[in-house]
Order: C-alpha cells, then structure tokens, then sequence
C-alpha cells in the first residue's frame, strides 16, 4: 500500500522526474504538475497528503500554489524548494504555512526525511482529529455513564460500529449494559427510525422460540387461528437483538444460521420465504469459543455472527465510573419515585468503591434503588448501603501509591493508543520526550510490548 499522496509541482520537467522516482521508489504515490494551473487541476482530482513546491515557478510563486492547496485543505503539509539566496522568501513561505523549506540543490535524503517526519506528524494530527470527533460525539450518548477509558474505548467504537451494517457481537458479564449498548448501536445508526426489537433467547422455552422469531401462518398448527409475524419480521428496516444467543437451542441454530446467510424467512407452514431487511446485533455473556469446542454452539453460526466484537468491561475494572454512575441512578430514581434525594454520604460512597460488584452496573443500579427507596432523609448513609466486612480505611490505598496506580495505568493507555510510539505518546501526554522515558522507565513499561 503506498505511503500517502504526494503532490510536487516544480517548472523544471528533470527536477520533477527525478523526485517522482525517488518518492515512487519509497512507495509514495505522486503526481507532478509544472505550474499553478496543473496543480489546481490535481489538487481538485486527489486527495493530497503532501506537497513539495518549488518557490519560484515560472509565471507565479510557489506561496500561492500553497495557498491554494491549504484553501482546500489547511492540514495538508508543504515542503518549499528555493534556490540558493532566497532565503528570506522560504521563511517567509514558512510564516504562511508552509512546514519546511529545502534549499536546492538539496540531498534527496534530506528531503525524504522532511517528507516522512511531516507525514508522520500529520498523521497523528489526524488522530488526534479523529479521536476528538468521537468524544465530541459520544455526548449524545446522555444515558450512558461512561468517564472510564475503557468505556470511553466502548462508545468511540460504538460511533464507528453504527455507522456499518455489520453483524455486532457484544460479550459482556451479567449486568455490564449489553443491551443498553446495542440499543445505542441502533439509535446511532441509519435505522434509528426503524424499529429495535429484543429477544432473550435464554427466556423461551425451545418449543415456542422458532414461532416466535420466525412467525407462524394460519392453520400452521393446532391453536394457530391467524398468521403471526415473527421477530425478524417485526423487525424488518431496524435492528434485531438476540440476547443471551449462547443459549439457543442447537436446533434452531441451523435455522437461524439460514436466515442469516438468506436474508429470507419462513414463518411456520408458509409456502414462500419471505425477504427481511435486519441489523443483527447478538449478546452473551458466555464464552462462546469454548462453547464451539464443546460443541454446545454451533461453529459456523459463531463465525457468522462474530463479525465486530464488543467486550464491556466488568464494573469491578471501571471503577472510576462508580461516582458517575451513582449520579445518574440518584437522578433517575427520583424522578421515577418522586423524592428528592440530593446525594449520598462520603462513607456510603466509599463503601460502593470498595465492592467487588458481582453483578455489575445492575448491581450498583438496584443497591441505589434499595437505598432510595428505604432512606428517610435526603441523603443516602452509609447504613442503607452494602456493609464492607473489612473497615474501608484497610483497603483504601495510601495517596502516593494510588498516584503511581494511575501513573502506570495513564502511561500504558497512551502506550496503547499510538501503539508503542514513543514520540507521539509524548506529544499527546504533553511531555518532553526524555521526561516520557524517564516515566516508561520507573514503571518498567517497555514501548516495544505494546507494538502491533
Ligand atoms: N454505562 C452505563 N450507564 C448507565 N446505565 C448503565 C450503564 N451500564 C449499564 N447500565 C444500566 O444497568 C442495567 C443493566 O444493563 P443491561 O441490561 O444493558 O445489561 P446486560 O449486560 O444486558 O445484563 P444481563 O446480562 O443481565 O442481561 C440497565 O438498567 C442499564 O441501563
Ligand atoms: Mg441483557
């Protein structure tokens, strides 16, 4: 795959076909133009991620060829060519954005240097972009809690996964917001006027599942008086959620494995399929690939739904939400019970920090729900809230060991975001290199283990 578009326009034809051969020879894609005009025209047909332009041009200067491109699209870096003598104008080109100069002749490694140093950067410029774009848009998610970087991770995929109509695989413990995040899946997406229909599979006995995803026509079997339209049908312009999927029965596996590859339905005792148009978004809190190998699921319906897997982090590794989260069911509940609840007490706060929340963010939900509902001032105490067996100050952590906790955990997330990139780590952490590595080092975290 090549590097990136490069544009470089210069009067002299040699000139540019020896920096064509260069840059094609280290896989950069280039187009060459003479003049202003030339390069206006290329500029319209390619999407440019860098351009090389000689100052001085026959008819115009370079500056205004860079003008020109950055009306188009300010990001794009400009390396100037000059000759020798003119360099007052090259840093007057750089004042006007351009991102370096070259004063000709020049060494074609120098160039290729500048080259890539500035598509690197670039790059990470629209990284960083992007990355914003998300959070910008992650607002709109106003019922979903999500301050942790792990959910953060969850949401910013959710904005990318709504926008496919690919088959999403959510894996999750008990009570993490599976189906909260397939309903957001579905609310982001194009077909968030069409319906959103959920089915826990684990809810249904066998006899009855097939009847009710698939429908039934009239007479299909004793009892059936009229036809019935099944869930995928129901569904037909939106989103089907099939929860706990781990549980289907083998036999309706098959079925259903038909009715994915299909696209088509047949409802009990009809004579033609029937097409339906449905997002499929499935859930289980099972691990599914062991199920495969024990045979309990089939393997080719797992690989037909396993196309984007989400995992939803248990509560226990996104603590940091607790507060948030206690926010919100405080807000909730009082709406729902009509009773001014304000907050709650920094020991009962303490005391949510410190559970281990087997069952999760319903957990967390139905012990604030237990405590509004028993609590007689407009204040939740400790009292009405889980009882630590061990007193709260034992496990809290002194503050300069949890400062180091974060430190650690901080570092190896950026680690994690540019994939092992020291220097543009550093960028985003907002420190000197030298200081980064020093950091790296006192928590022995090692660039290179977070390669991919
Ligand atoms: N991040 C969150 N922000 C706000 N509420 C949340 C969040 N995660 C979960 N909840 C709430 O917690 C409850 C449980 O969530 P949900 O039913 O989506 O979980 P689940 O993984 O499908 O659970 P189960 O496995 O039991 O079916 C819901 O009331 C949901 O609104
Ligand atoms: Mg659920």
């Amino acid at each position: 795959m090549a590097k990136g578009n490069i544009l470089v326009v210069d009067d002299d034809s040699n000139l540019l076909e020896v920096i064509k051969m260069r840059l094609e020879s280290v896989k950069y894609d280039v187009v060459t133009a003479r003049n202003e005009e030339e390069s206006i025209n290329l500029i319209k047909e390619h999407e440019i991620d860098l351009s090389v332009i000689d100052l001085q041009l026959e008819k115009t200067d370079g500056i205004s060829v860079m003008e020109h491109l950055h009306r188009i699209n300010p990001d794009v870096p400009v390396v100037i060519l000059t000759a020798y003598g003119t360099i007052e104008s090259a840093v007057e080109a750089m004042r006007r954005g351009a991102y370096s100069y070259l004063t000709k002749p020049f060494d074609h490694r120098e160039l290729l240097l500048q080259i890539d140093q500035a598509m690197e950067k670039r790059k990470l410029a629209l990284e960083v972009k992007r990355l914003q774009g998300l959070i910008a848009e992650k607002y709109d998610f106003s019922n979903i809690i999500a301050r942790s970087y792990k959910m953060q991770r969850v949401l910013a995929q959710v904005v990318i996964i709504a926008r496919t109509d690919s088959t999403v695989f959510i894996h999750g413990e008990s009570g993490t917001g599976k189906e909260l995040i397939a309903k957001a899946i579905h609310l982001e997406s194009g077909r968030k006027d069409g319906p959103f229909v959920a089915i826990n599979c684990a809810a249904i006995p066998e006899n009855l599942l097939e009847s009710e995803l698939f429908g039934y026509e009239k007479g299909a079997f004793s009892g059936a008086v009229q036809s019935t339209k099944g869930l995928f049908t129901q569904a037909h312009g939106g989103t089907l959620f099939l929860d706990e999927i781990g549980d289907m029965p083998l036999s309706l596996q098959s079925k259903i494995l038909r009715v994915l590859q299909d696209r088509q339905v047949c409802p009990l005792g009809c004579k033609k399929p029937v097409e339906v148009d449905v997002r499929i978004i499935v859930a289980t809190n099972k691990d599914l690939q062991k199920e495969v190998e024990n045979k309990n699921f089939r393997q080719d319906l797992f690989y037909r739904i396993h196309v984007i897997p989400v995992s939803l982090p248990p509560l226990r590794e996104k603590k940091d939400d607790i507060p948030f989260l206690v926010e919100h069911f405080l807000e909730k509940f009082s709406r729902i019970m009509n009773k001014k609840v304000s907050g709650i007490t920094s020991q009962a706060l303490q005391n949510l920090m410190l559970h281990d929340w087997p069952g999760n963010v319903r957990e967390l939900e139905n012990t604030i729900e237990f405590a509004m509902a028993m609590t007689q001032t407009n204040i939740i105490s400790d009292d009405l809230v889980l009882q630590t067996s061990i007193p709260a100050q034992d496990k809290l952590k002194p503050f300069k060991e949890a400062k180091s906790d974060f430190e650690k955990e901080y570092l190896s997330n950026i680690l994690h975001l540019t994939q092992g990139n020291v220097s543009k780590a550093s960028d985003l952490a907002g420190k000197y290199r030298a200081d980064f590595y020093q950091l790296l080092k006192k928590y022995d975290l090692k660039p290179e283990e977070y390669k991919r």
